[in-house]
């Protein structure tokens, strides 16, 4: 039994860890901007008002967690949106910085005195931010936030690896999200989290730092 904590826990694949989390009777708190009757329902802890570019609303989930020990941050909310070269649009590639990379680390960071020797940290990236897998181009907002995120994570595993603390590098497949307007060529969230979580449970100090996809595959940076 350990205590997770799920950012973006409202839907799509966080709302799916809650649910695969919860049902094998780990704690579960989900960390959300806005919770739904949905995930209430999963009987898991649930805090909303969590927004990962604000500062003051990372620092109340603080406040409410002082003293509560995590053995798992899954920092993994995120967004996409589409920027092209023919539509560079800066404010937008900035809004994927902030919520990808810098809101990820941002809560990481916070929630660092809730981590102790034999945590976890995982980090919700995606293959396209792989630099060695970009074979198509464009999606620059998108696509250069996830290298950030990934660099993040990279350092993260060698600055906490001293502390006990294991960092993995996920990408969880094309899954049938709201992120992906439900894809039908995707894999399900369950089909998802059911890898993520494997990886995460294998997760350990002498792995740390690697870039995973759910389904096992070690990824090209
Ligand atoms: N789906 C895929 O195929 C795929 C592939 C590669 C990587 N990923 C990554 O996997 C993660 C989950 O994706 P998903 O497919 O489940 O996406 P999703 O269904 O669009 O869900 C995104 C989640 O992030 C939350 N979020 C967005 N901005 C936020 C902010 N500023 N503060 C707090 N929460 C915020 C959303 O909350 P609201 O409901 O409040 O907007 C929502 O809970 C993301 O990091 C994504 O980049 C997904």
């Amino acid at each position: 039994m350990a205590t997770y904590l799920i950012t973006g826990a409202n839907r799509g694949i966080g709302y799916e860890y809650c649910h695969q989390l919860k049902e094998r009777g780990d704690t579960v708190i989900a960390a959300c901007r806005t919770g739904t009757t949905e995930l209430r329902d999963l009987g898991v802890q649930v805090e909303d008002g969590v927004d990962i570019t604000s500062d003051a609303s990372v620092a109340d989930l603080c406040d409410l967690l002082d003293g509560t020990a995590i053995d798992v941050l899954i920092n993994n909310a995120g967004i996409i949106k589409r920027v092209t070269l023919e539509d560079l649009d800066f404010d937008s590639i900035r809004e994927q910085f902030e919520v990808n990379a810098i809101g990820a680390l941002r809560v990481t960071h916070a929630l660092l005195p809730n981590l102790k020797a034999g945590s976890k940290i995982a980090l919700m990236t995606s293959r396209m931010g792989s630099i060695a897998d970009n074979t198509s181009g464009s999606s620059y907002g998108y696509r250069m936030s996830k290298v950030a995120l990934s660099m993040a994570g990279k350092s993260l595993a060698h600055d906490l690896k001293g502390r006990g603390i294991a960092v993995a590098i996920l990408h969880p497949g094309l899954v049938q999200t709201r992120m992906t307007n439900f894809t039908s060529g995707g894999i399900t969230p369950e089909e998802s989290v059911k890898g993520l979580l494997k990886r995460i449970d294998e997760l350990t100090l002498e792995n740390t730092g690697t870039f995973w996809h759910a389904n096992g595959e070690v990824l090209p940076w």
